[in-house]
């Protein structure tokens, strides 16, 4: 076998993250009737989980207008920091562990991939949201430190303009040549996050698309370079003005092998469900072979 000498990336997770999800956990409610049947489409993928534990997650993530206000917006954002604090999103941050980050491999990816043209925030202290402690949670349950270091990757998808799809799927492929640079053999899954179609607010308030999710995720499993191609206008025509967080999952796929010439990934896990709370959850797992 060969021994690897740099890290490389294994897997990329996608899921929503829906703020109601960490509420019904914190509070005692996922054996509801409500959220059981969410619930249920992770229980195969928590076990994937602790069999598959990756050394770093990069985590493919927006905030809410909870870490960046509207005086200031990154479009994109990597946390270097040692550790992010779970945000007080105005009913005081949820009980979950603190995210340790891992600052010398989040200090690589901004060097590389600043260097490769993308102009990266740099982060040294934030709070994060549910768009990064909901998917943890999903995946991870809720343990007394979560597995392992975090990196948080913000991606502005809450104020116009937005980066296009085609955008973030070139920066995951940015984000591959910069984690497969780091000359230590780490375990990295990235992870894309938010969607799927919702509308939290207007005239189409509740606005779900169940044929526009599952295309979306047919395509981004065995065609996300065409996907990658979609303008912003079919997502928010088609998902609905918050189905816009979409395009943070191309990001992650991206990064992936076979967008880089290599094996198509395996899918080991996917769930779509509505309703919960205003949005389609939709969740995938793809395993680089
Ligand atoms: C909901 C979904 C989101 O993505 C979000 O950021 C806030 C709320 C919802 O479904 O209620
Ligand atoms: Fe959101």
């Amino acid at each position: 076998m060969m021994v690897k000498k740099h890290a490389h990336i294994s897997a990329s997770v996608y899921t929503s993250h829906v703020p109601a999800i960490g509420a019904a956990l914190d509070l005692g409610k996922s054996g509801e009737p409500y959220w059981q049947p969410v619930f249920k489409g992770y229980e195969q993928s928590k076990q994937w989980m602790k069999n598959n534990k990756p050394d770093v997650i990069l985590l493919v993530y927006n905030d809410h207008a909870t870490a960046f206000s509207l005086e200031l917006i990154p479009t994109f954002a990597i946390g270097c920091a040692a550790q992010f604090e779970p945000a007080d999103e105005g009913w005081g941050p949820r009980p979950v562990p603190v995210v340790k980050g891992h600052p010398e491999l989040a200090s690589h990816i901004a060097q590389s991939v600043i260097q490769q043209d993308f102009d990266l925030t740099i982060v040294n202290k934030m709070d994060v949201d549910h768009g990064l402690t909901v998917p943890l949670s999903l995946m991870c349950g809720q343990p007394d430190a979560w597995l392992c270091p975090v990196i948080p990757f913000a991606v502005n998808v809450v104020q116009y303009p937005a980066p296009s799809g085609r955008r973030c799927f070139e920066l995951g492929k940015a984000i591959r040549r910069a984690i497969e640079s780091f000359d230590t053999p780490l375990n990295v899954q990235i992870w894309g996050t938010g969607g799927m179609s919702h509308q939290l607010q207007g005239a189409r308030a509740g606005l779900i698309n169940s044929e526009f999710d599952n295309a979306f995720l047919d395509r981004l499993i065995s065609d996300p370079e065409s996907q990658a191609a979609v303008p912003h206008i079919d997502y928010v025509r088609e998902a609905g003005s918050e189905g816009i967080e979409l395009v943070m999952w191309l990001i992650a796929r991206g990064a992936m092998d076979d967008v880089a010439g290599g094996a198509a990934p395996r899918v080991m896990q996917r769930f779509y469900h509505v309703p919960a709370s205003n949005t389609a959850v939709g969740h995938l797992i793809l395993e680089n072979q």
